[in-house]
C-alpha cells in the first residue's frame, strides 16, 4: 500500500484534537468520518464545522463550492464500526487513556480493513504500548499533531521498533497531503520530541510559581517577551488543557516512578476544581470575563 491508496480516513474521538483532524482531512480531500461516545462532543464538532466553513467562505480562503465539497467529504457517527469498516487510513484521538486506546484498538483492528494503518495522536503513549492489542503491529504508529490541529504544522511521526518503514512511509506522506510538517522520530522516546523540551519549560516555570518567584501571568510575559515565544507555558497549558496536562503527569509517574514528573500542586488545584482551561472557561486565566 502507499499514500495513493488512501482515500477515506476514520477519526476516533471529537474532542478538542479530533474535530479539528477530521475538518482538515475532509479539506484536503479526504472522505473522513469522526465518530465519538459522547453526543454532546459529536454535535459540537459537527456545529464547528458548519461555523468554521462559512467562515473560510466569508473570509474568501474558500469558494462556496469547495466549502459545500468540504462539508460532503466529513461524516459524523456515533457507531466507531462506522467510521472504521471502510477506512484506509485511522487516526485515534480519544482520550489519554492506556486502556480505553487498548480497548478501540482491538476493536479497530476487527473491524477495519486488513491495510487499514491505525495511527494514534496520542500526546505520551508510544505506540509500543498499544500495538500488541492488535493484529498488525506493523501498522500501528504514533502521528502526533499539535493543537490546534488546523492551524500548527508540526506533526511528530514515531516509528517504533514494530513499525513498518511502510507505514512511516504512508505516515509521512499522508501529513505532507494535508499540509502539514512531519518530523520522523526513528525512537519511541517519552513525550517525544517537542513536548519534551516544553515539559522541561513548564516543570521549570511551575517550579518558580510554587516558590512564590513570579505569578504565572509575569511568568508568561517573560516567555513572549523575552524568548519570542507566541505563548507562555500556563497560557499554552490552558489551551492544551489542564485535564491532559494532569493525566499525562500521572502515567509519566506510573511509567517511569520519577516524581519530578507528578502534576504540580497548583496544577493538580485547578483539576480537582474542574478548572480545565479554555474549554472549561477557565484554568490558569479567567475566559468568562
Ligand atoms: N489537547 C492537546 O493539545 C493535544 C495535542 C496533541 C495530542 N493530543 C492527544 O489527542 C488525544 C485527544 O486529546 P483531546 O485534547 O482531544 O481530548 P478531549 O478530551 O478533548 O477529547 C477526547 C474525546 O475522546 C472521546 N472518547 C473517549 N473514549 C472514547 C472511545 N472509546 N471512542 C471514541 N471516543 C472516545 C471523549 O468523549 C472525548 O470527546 C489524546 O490522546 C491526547 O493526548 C492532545
Amino acid at each position: 500500500m502507499n499514500i495513493e491508496d488512501v482515500k477515506t480516513i476514520g477519526v476516533i474521538g471529537a474532542g478538542n484534537m479530533g474535530h479539528q483532524i477530521s475538518t482538515l482531512c475532509a479539506m484536503h480531500g479526504y472522505k473522513t468520518t469522526v465518530t465519538d461516545v459522547s453526543e454532546a462532543t459529536l454535535k459540537n464538532a459537527e456545529k464547528f464545522v458548519d461555523t468554521y466553513l462559512p467562515g473560510r467562505v466569508e473570509k474568501g480562503r474558500l469558494t462556496q463550492e469547495q466549502a459545500d465539497q468540504v462539508r460532503a467529504n466529513i461524516a459524523f457517527t456515533g457507531n466507531l464500526e462506522d467510521a472504521v469498516k471502510d477506512a484506509d487510513f485511522i487516526i485515534e484521538a480519544a482520550i489519554e487513556v492506556l486502556d480505553v486506546k487498548r480497548r478501540l484498538f482491538t476493536d479497530m483492528d476487527k473491524m477495519a480493513p486488513d491495510h487499514a494503518v491505525l495511527a494514534t495522536n496520542s500526546s505520551a503513549i508510544v505506540s509500543s504500548k498499544i500495538a500488541d492489542a492488535t493484529q498488525r503491529p506493523d501498522k500501528v504508529v504514533n502521528m502526533h499533531f499539535f493543537n490546534p490541529a488546523l492551524v500548527m504544522k508540526l506533526v511528530e511521526v514515531v516509528q517504533g521498533p514494530h513499525v513498518s518503514d511502510e507505514t512511516t512511509q504512508i505516515t509521512i506522506d499522508l501529513c505532507n497531503r494535508i499540509d502539514k510538517v512531519p518530523v520522523h522520530l526513528k525512537k519511541e522516546v517519552d513525550g517525544f520530541l517537542l513536548n519534551r523540551i516544553f515539559g522541561a519549560i513548564f516543570r521549570e516555570a511551575s517550579w518558580m510559581l510554587e516558590m512564590g518567584v513570579a505569578n504565572h501571568e509575569d511568568i508568561d510575559k517573560a516567555c513572549v517577551f523575552g524568548a519570542g515565544h507566541p505563548m507562555g507555558p500556563f497560557r499554552l497549558n490552558d489551551l492544551t488543557g489542564i485535564d491532559l496536562s494532569y493525566t499525562m503527569g500521572m502515567e509519566a509517574f506510573k511509567r517511569t516512578g520519577d516524581r519530578s514528573l507528578l502534576p504540580p500542586p497548583k496544577l493538580v488545584d485547578h483539576y480537582v476544581k474542574g478548572e480545565y482551561g479554555q474549554k472549561t472557561g477557565k484554568g490558569w486565566y479567567d475566559y468568562k470575563k
